[in-house]
């Protein structure tokens, strides 16, 4: 049953009762928080520590650039993007550096975590920001969308080598995996892995995650992109939480 909220009055039950049910939630006020932030209807609260997570971004680039001074950026890969706060904070990372010729591509599904994703401790739906939202969001924040492309659909549908293709796509140097279960986790990997031409930062947002119930997570789907491409090489970086890990992949060339 749906409890009430606020004034407690039929009316206002009633409406309530109707919108979250249009909207497919109607159990608990928390759903209900979560339906009408979704909806932009209540203040959204950021997903990834901004300021910590800027700055930790910015001190990954430093290293990277100290290991190359030459680097040639390329893309930034987000995957995960929901309503958009690591987005438009990296955004600026990039932007106070004066890279401004690179693309910032973001992946989701604007419509949460897909089914299934409770069997890896997620709600089906949880993080959903349509996409007239996110936009709406970066904005805001002063992100200028031009710099910006987002990919909408189930990564099983969009992390495609077509995708690649069609985005004529060759190189990333920032890669954010912050689609929280493995089973993404792998496929946005697997999608990167061929971008990562001589050096990149990836960093992923939850990192050990169900370790403690002895489940995989971003750490086991990184040790498999590791094992999967024997000619990438990792060192951990600063990270902004713990539950985030930070590395810079190197490309090297066996002798
Ligand atoms: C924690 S949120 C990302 C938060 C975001 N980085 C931010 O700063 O607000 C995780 C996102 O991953 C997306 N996601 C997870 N698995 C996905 C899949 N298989 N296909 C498409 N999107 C997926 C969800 O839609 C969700 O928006």
């Amino acid at each position: 049953m749906m409890q009430t909220i606020g004034t407690g009055t039929g009316s206002l039950r009633t409406f309530g009762d109707w919108a979250l049910r249009q909207m497919g939630i109607r159990d608990s006020v928390g759903a209900a928080h979560v339906a009408l932030r979704r909806w932009g209807l209540a203040p959204w609260r950021p997903l990834v520590p901004e300021e910590s997570f800027a700055t930790c971004i910015d001190a990954a680039l430093d290293r990277l650039f100290a290991a190359d001074r030459d680097h040639q950026f390329g893309d930034y890969l987000e995957f995960g993007v929901s309503r958009g706060t690591s987005m438009a904070a990296v955004f600026h990372v990039l932007r106070r550096r004066g890279i401004d010729q690179n693309r910032l591509i973001g992946f989701d599904s604007f419509a949460g975590m897909p089914t299934g994703s409770e069997e890896e401790g997620w709600d089906a739906g949880a993080f959903a920001s349509p996409l007239p939202l996110t936009r709406r969001h970066l904005r805001a924040k002063g992100v200028d969308l031009s710099a910006i492309t987002l990919v909408k659909g189930w990564y099983s549908d969009t992390l495609t080598a077509a995708t690649r293709a069609n985005l004529t796509m060759s190189k990333a140097s920032l890669v954010m995996v912050d689609c929280d279960t493995y089973s993404a986790s792998v496929l946005a990997l697997r999608f990167a892995a061929p971008l990562i031409r001589d050096r990149a930062v990836v960093v992923l947002d939850d990192w050990g995650w169900r370790a403690a119930d002895g489940q995989p997570g971003q750490r086991e789907a990184f040790v498999e992109f590791l094992t999967d491409n024997p000619t990438l090489r990792a060192a951990p970086l600063p990270a902004y939480f713990e539950h985030a890990r930070v590395f810079l992949v190197e490309r090297y060339e066996p002798h």
